[in-house]
């Protein structure tokens, strides 16, 4: 048994730093009411502020009508603040011994039906729901930073998941906006992450080995392939690589090229000197543009992107395309 997504109206955020306040930010514009709570005294500001400098594109995004940036309130005690909310969703930091802490903690005042996701961006839900009462509830709800904008959220349930409590996250994420996934086996790092994993590994090895540098090798994706991938992931995009002969004429044409970069791909160790070199080379990228100023492009290029998304996926729809959100 699992609450239905249009009976959701109450959430708990536990862990609020940068991923639970940008997720209370996002569950306010989809008109939730949110209980919040970290053992930070700095906390409550945070999510302020970022609740703040949120809003404005979230009212782009598509807020629903009646969202009130201020149904929210902070209850340091993480047991106190998941009282009477149909939902959790937990934010803590990434080490196995706090949320494996936390989230027993917080399981054994909730009832069954109530879905406690991890924002976890590559532990495994097997290990993380040990020790829970009614551990088949608990499962993976991986966002993408920052979870306000980024629709994709990946839900993993592993082998200790109930499919109710599965089919219950997707229904409710779906519901609220976001584009979640399933991912059907539990892996360390999810798939979004084993990708960024992948390219980032081969990004480091071409710079340390003098190929190309950090900002060439960042405009070889963002001024290159990066810009398809907003539309198409790698393998549609390689369907049409194929030209009129689609991925059939990739795999014969271009596979036995691609196997031999294969072979040739680095595993860099990332030593203290291969870190310099990258650190030296992001620094001279960067310039004089402060994280906060980097961060703000991000965020008004991708309102803009998911915009476009949007008024083509509805002007020029494929029978494909996901389904309209159904806003609550
Ligand atoms: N930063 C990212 O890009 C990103 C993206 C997706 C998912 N995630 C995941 O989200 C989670 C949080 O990451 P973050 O980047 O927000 O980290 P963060 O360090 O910004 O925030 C973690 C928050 O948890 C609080 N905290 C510490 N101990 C706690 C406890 N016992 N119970 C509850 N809260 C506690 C801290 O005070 C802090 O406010 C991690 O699992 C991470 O893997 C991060």
């Amino acid at each position: 048994m699992s609450i239905a997504a249009s009976h959701i109206h109450h959430v708990a955020v536990i862990g609020a730093g940068t991923i639970g306040a940008s997720w209370t930010a996002y569950f306010l514009s989809r008109g939730l009411e949110v209980t919040v709570s970290d053992p930070s005294a700095g906390a409550p500001d945070l999510v302020k502020r970022t609740i703040e400098s949120a809003w404005p594109v979230l009212q782009r995004l598509g807020a629903v009508a009646d969202a009130k940036p201020d149904a929210w309130r902070f209850e340091k005690d993480p047991v106190q603040a998941v009282a009477g909310v149909e939902f959790v969703q937990e934010s803590a930091p990434e080490r196995y011994e706090i949320k494996q802490a936390l989230l027993p903690s917080i399981a054994a005042v909730l009832p069954q039906e109530v879905v406690i996701a991890s924002s976890s961006s590559g532990l495994l839900i097997s290990r993380l729901s040990e020790g829970c009462r009614f551990s088949g509830r608990c499962v993976i709800g991986h966002p993408f930073n920052p979870p306000h904008v980024i629709p994709l959220v990946e839900v993993v349930g592993g082998p200790t998941a109930s499919p109710q409590a599965i089919a219950s996250a997707m229904a409710f994420y779906r519901a609220i906006g976001k584009y979640p996934i399933e991912i059907r086996k539990e892996v360390p790092g999810h798939v979004a992450n084993r990708l960024q994993a992948a390219m980032w590994r081969e990004a480091v090895h071409l710079v340390a080995m003098g190929v190309a540098s950090a900002a060439d090798v960042d405009a070889a994706i963002a001024e290159g392939p990066g810009l398809r991938w907003a539309l198409m992931g790698p393998h549609l995009t390689f369907h049409l690589a194929g030209g009129e002969g689609g991925i059939e004429h990739f795999m014969d044409h271009l596979v036995p090229a691609m196997r031999g970069w294969w072979a040739d791909l680095g595993t860099p160790d990332l030593d203290v000197g291969a870190q310099k070199m990258l650190i030296d080379g992001v620094k001279e990228e960067a310039g004089d543009r402060s994280i906060a100023d980097l961060a703000a492009r991000r965020d008004e290029f991708l309102t803009r992107l998911l915009g476009l998304k949007r008024s083509l996926q509805a002007t020029r729809p494929l029978a494909s395309d996901a389904e309209p959100v159904a806003y609550r």
